[in-house]
């Protein structure tokens, strides 16, 4: 054997045994959890045989704390280049099997590196989280090693796509990449996120509460919101990042991609002529509304479980991609409450800060009120989704289906918000508030007045009456220009569409700033 031949096998087998990151038997432990190791997971994320490893043979260079013995080649974490659905993406996958995945000085060397080049390259980035948190070891040198990963994630937002798939374990302040990043995608009952485990849970506070329980998917999806998105498995949750990634430009200055659609543009739905209740205070489900209206009736919701009154998500309307906001009349009314301020408005804001149009479909009877919320400070809440609309400069198609009521009216991106374009179904009524309410304000004094309980409830029912015949229907509105047409139902789909169309050069600024002070 030449020397080179020679040179050629030692690479060989220098990357065989780095692609066995801790070896077999770990890999087989971590089997017998239920999760796949680092590259599996990559296999099944990119394109077959796109993926392009970088520093494969990276070494950590601690020899603290008993660590001098143990160098992998890889340190913990697969990181390079590949595609998805042939457009290119950069990734890394924290790998468990070495030294449970913890993050050391040059673990996050190689993490910088890739999401370095994914800004300049232009590409989203996709990280596989699988952790034990910092590599306890290398003490404040993989501490520093998070600060290089948490910048990065900053100065990236609203410039390339941010995806965390949570794998596994995130704890302490591990946590807090995922956080700054667009996307948390979370694997059920095999991931877990807390800022503190059980254990020293239960030794400052006294509460007894397992990790699922405390940072589970369940946990994040539904109750804090921290996870966008979850999955039953690691083969789900793969599915669900590429079909998310298709929604998606490639990064701040592009346009996501157009997907061909035999849906016809021009389709009617005559079921919508029909799904408003004839008693304003009955439901109906906002879901049938969206998906009678996008493509093939396609839709990728984000923050499902979370703050169920308001709907967001991405579909695709004409082949373009779109960002749906939608009340949801099934739950607390519609009404928008401090979550669900909070979840659209940093939805808005993606939409906005990556070219995605904004349809906004509104049935909105008000704020939630009471104690809980304005003690919750629904009032600065609230204002970061006025905000966000406001502020946005993407196309802007608002449809109002039924109520658009007080604050939360001009909230939903009305047209002093600049929205573009502001339809109403002919059942929409736009008002300071409901008839009961404007009634009980404005004659209260004189329904209390009347002795009679007949003629007080007679008087009443003639105000009432007399409001939804000025106030409840789009007419006023459309009379003053604050809309630009009452649409038939059916025909929803086709006007969206076309407004979306003629809007898709669209321009507008804000003023030069340093950056905005969003009501955080
Ligand atoms: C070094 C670690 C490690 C860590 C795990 N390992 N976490 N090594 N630093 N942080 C090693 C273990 O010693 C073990 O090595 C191997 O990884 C697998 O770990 P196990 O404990 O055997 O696995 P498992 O039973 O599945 O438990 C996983 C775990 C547990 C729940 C993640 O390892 C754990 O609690 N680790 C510590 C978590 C933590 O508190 N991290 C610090 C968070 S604070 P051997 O060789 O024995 O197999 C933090 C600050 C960040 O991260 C601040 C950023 C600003």
């Amino acid at each position: 054997m030449s020397i080179q031949q020679e040179k050629i096998k030692e690479l060989v087998e220098r990357r065989a045994s780095a692609r066995l990151g801790g070896g077999q038997k770990r890999i087989d432990a971590q089997h017998s959890k239920g999760k796949l190791t680092a590259r599996e997971r990559l296999g099944l994320l990119l394109d077959e045989g796109s993926f392009e490893e970088f520093d494969m043979f990276v070494q950590h260079r601690c020899t603290d704390f008993g660590m001098d013995a143990s160098h992998t080649d890889g340190d913990g974490v697969v990181t390079g280049r590949g595609t998805i659905d042939g457009r290119e993406v950069y990734v890394f996958a924290q790998d468990f099997t070495v030294n449970g995945g913890s993050l050391s000085k040059t673990m996050s060397e190689k993490i910088c590196k890739v999401m370095d080049m994914a800004v300049t390259a232009g590409a989203p980035i996709i990280g596989l989280n699988d952790s034990g948190g910092a590599r306890i070891q290398e003490g404040i040198d993989a501490l520093a090693g998070y600060g290089e990963i948490f910048e990065r994630n900053i100065l990236a937002s609203g410039v390339v796509p941010q995806i965390s798939g949570i794998f596994g374990p995130c704890a302490g302040g591990a946590v807090y990449s995922p956080a700054l990043t667009d996307f948390t995608l979370m694997i059920e009952n095999t991931s877990y996120m807390f800022l503190t485990g059980p254990s020293v849970v239960k030794s400052v506070t006294g509460e007894v509460v397992d990790q699922e329980q405390l940072g589970g998917a369940a946990v994040h999806t539904s109750k804090s919101g921290v996870a966008q998105l979850s999955a039953h498995d690691e083969q789900e949750g793969i599915r669900t990042i590429k079909k998310l990634l298709s929604f998606l430009p490639q990064n701040n200055l592009g346009t996501a991609p157009e997907r061909p659609t035999q849906d016809p543009v021009g389709r009617m739905d005559n079921s919508l002529n029909d799904i408003i209740p004839d008693n304003p205070n009955k439901a109906y489900d906002m879901y049938g509304v969206i998906a009678s209206i996008v493509d093939d009736g396609d839709f990728l919701e984000i923050h499902k479980d979370f703050a169920k009154n308001i709907i967001v998500g991405f579909a695709h309307m004409g082949g373009r991609s779109v960002g749906i906001v939608a009340n949801q009349p099934r739950v607390l009314a519609g009404c928008l409450d401090i979550n669900a301020s909070r979840k659209a408005a940093r939805f808005v804001r993606f939409c906005d800060a990556f070219n995605i149009p904004l349809v906004s479909l509104v049935d909105v009877p008000g704020f939630l009120c009471g104690t809980h919320q304005e003690y919750g400070a629904i009032i600065s809440n609230g204002a970061k989704l006025l905000y966000a609309y406001g502020e946005a400069t993407v196309p802007k198609v608002t449809v109002t289906l039924r109520k658009s009521y007080g604050g939360a009216h001009i909230v939903m991106s009305c047209k002093q918000l600049r929205g573009d374009v502001n339809y109403a179904w002919p059942s929409a009524n736009f008002a300071v508030m409901g008839a009961e309410g404007a009634v009980g304000i404005i004659y209260g004094k004189q329904l209390k007045a009347e002795t009679d309980p007949e003629k007080s409830a007679a008087l009443a029912e003639e105000k009432k009456r007399e409001y939804n015949d000025l106030f409840c229907n789009p007419y006023q509105a459309a009379k003053k220009g604050y809309i630009e047409d009452i649409i038939e139902p059916r025909n929803t789909r086709f006007r969206v569409i076309r407004a979306l169309e003629s809007l898709s050069n669209k321009r507008q600024q804000i003023p030069a700033k340093k950056h905005d002070n969003l009501p955080l």
